[in-house]
């Protein structure tokens, strides 16, 4: 399959399913407290998303059970919302949120402390890797490869001596939660696709605090760093124009 590019008008779609995608991010942000559940904030998302006249794309997405992955410390993505799971005062939580409207799909995560108490070195990792996000972003012009992207993103993660996780990985994204290409966090410049004019990525860098190794849990969607060291995930939709990249998760 080839990677689809988007047309203006199909990217303005992307914008508003994109722009519901942080109203939900920004409305859950919120709520993230001690004491507070991940389920709590799974319930407040979904509301969100349905008042918005959207559709959750996580649930049901290969029986995923969830609207929102909520990955806490050394979960990096995909931690399924519980009753049980409590946020407590030093955590980190990972909030990743998708959507569709009108057939068009929206991705994008953020990490937050759960209170002032997180830790100046786990503090240091969220900013580490929202930055890395954007030196990813920065490299998505018209002729520059994926690779360039990854490259962008694990130069900066590893000067700043955390790792990048290589199993899970950024994509392309339009009608379908997923389309090529996929865009990793690590590389060489110049190697893998080019990028075109209309090409829509999801870029999502997951960076470890220590090793990059990870497994999955029993419940087979959790995936933990192997190390148990903490983990954090930002992800922004991107469009490549002829102007530059445009974020549409804004
Ligand atoms: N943002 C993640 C991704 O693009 C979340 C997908 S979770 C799933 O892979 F539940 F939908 F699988
Ligand atoms: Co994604």
């Amino acid at each position: 399959m080839a990677i689809v590019c988007k047309s203006t008008a199909e990217i303005e779609r992307m914008r508003t399913s994109g722009r519901i995608v942080r109203e939900v991010l920004d409305h859950v942000r919120a709520l993230v407290a001690p004491g507070a559940t991940t389920m709590d904030l799974e319930r407040a998302a979904e509301k969100k998303i349905r008042e918005l006249g959207a559709k959750p794309a996580f649930k049901g997405y290969y029986d995923y059970p969830c609207v929102l992955c909520t990955s806490v410390n050394e979960e990096i993505v995909h931690g399924i919302p519980s009753e049980k799971r409590v946020l407590k005062a030093g955590d980190i939580v990972s909030i990743d949120c998708g959507v569709v409207l009108d057939g068009y799909y929206g991705d994008a995560a953020i990490t937050v402390p759960v209170d002032e108490s997180v830790k100046p070195e786990v503090r240091k990792l969220l900013e580490v890797t929202e930055a890395s996000l954007y030196k990813g972003i920065e490299q998505m012009r018209v002729g520059n490869a994926v690779g360039d992207v990854g490259a962008a993103v694990q130069e900066f993660v590893e000067a700043n001596g955390f790792s990048v996780v290589r199993e899970f990985v950024g994509h392309g994204i339009g009608t379908k939660l997923h389309e090529e290409p996929q865009v990793p966090n690590f590389g060489a410049r110049g190697q893998g696709a080019r990028l075109r004019e209309g090409m829509v990525l999801a870029i999502e860098p997951m960076v470890n605090f220590g090793k990059p190794g990870t497994r999955v849990l029993d419940d087979k969607w959790t995936a933990v760093t192997a190390d148990g060291s903490c983990s954090a995930h930002f992800e922004h939709c991107v469009a490549v124009t002829k102007e530059g990249p445009v974020i549409l998760t804004q």
